[in-house]
């Protein structure tokens, strides 16, 4: 698969989206969170497992690109004040700072419902939609990625390596499981497989959670409270990225073989 083939239509999708919007000021806050963007990793996931399966990226797109918004609606959240209260994402003022804590949190909410609809053009069977909008769903709602954030906000006298690894696979994780599991579902697995593919998504996701991790630490010297690297240091943490790195590499090449998934995961990790 070409990476930038892909990126260009995930791109395409969302402007299509954004033209959409008849608020003109709503248009552009979302324009804004979503371009030019970051590095499109969730449906990039999406569409990479279904190039190992063989199947084309139209069949997929639509969900991809639904993965895109339910990401931003959470990046654009986490920002807030009452959250992380970050003035900055990617390089340009966050969302809030650019617009207004009011504008930041209808767009979430915007993105957030308006996936759901992206999802239903997909051109597949109903029930696979029905399977996929469940898993959604339940991997980004009070069970999945809110379940990391709430356990994210709360005191840090709970931080242990269980914590942190169950925060860590609520609020990356999951949606990195719908990338492959979706992929699943599209590419109608058996359940077998579907619980491989979560195997990898759980392994990936802890691994980039806790590269970004690294990666904070060695920007600013500083750690956030809920992460590995504040439990254990920064030496104990690599190792740890290390150990989940490579399960992910044995798990991708054991699952899907060294194909599409395989070399985009030793890019990113
Ligand atoms: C950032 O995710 C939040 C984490 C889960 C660490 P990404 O690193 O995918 O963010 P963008 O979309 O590329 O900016
Ligand atoms: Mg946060």
């Amino acid at each position: 698969m070409k990476m930038n083939d892909a990126i260009n239509l995930i791109n395409k999708c969302l402007h299509q989206y954004v033209n959409t919007i008849e608020n003109k000021q709503l248009r552009q806050a979302i324009d804004y969170a979503l371009f030019p963007g970051g590095k499109r990793l969730r449906p990039l996931l999406l569409l990479l497992t279904l190039a190992d399966f063989g199947i084309n990226q139209e069949m997929g797109i639509y969900i991809a690109v639904a993965l895109e918004m339910i990401h931003t609606y959470s990046l654009i959240h986490d920002d807030l004040p009452a959250m992380d209260d970050d003035d900055f994402r990617r390089g340009k003022a966050s969302l809030h700072k650019q617009f207004s804590e009011a504008v930041a949190i209808l767009a979430g909410d915007a993105l957030l419902s308006d996936a759901f609809g992206f999802i239903t053009k997909s051109p597949l069977e109903a029930t696979t939609i029905t399977k996929i909008v469940a898993l959604i769903s339940q991997k980004t709602g009070s069970n999945g990625m809110v379940q990391g954030q709430m356990m994210d906000i709360s005191d840090n006298h709970l931080l242990n390596e269980q914590f942190i690894t169950l925060m860590n696979s609520r609020k990356t994780g999951d949606l990195f499981m719908v990338a492959l599991q979706g992929a699943g579902l599209i590419a109608k697995v058996d359940e077998k497989f579907y619980l491989q593919l979560g195997e990898i998504a759980l392994s990936l996701g802890l691994a980039f959670q806790i590269k970004d991790d690294l990666d904070d630490y060695s920007h600013e010297q500083a750690f956030e409270p809920n992460t590995f690297v504040a439990l254990f240091g920064q030496a104990k943490a690599r190792d740890l990225f290390i150990y989940y790195r490579e399960l992910t590499f044995e798990r991708i090449k054991s699952y899907l073989g060294e194909n599409n998934l395989y070399d985009f995961a030793k890019r990113i990790l």
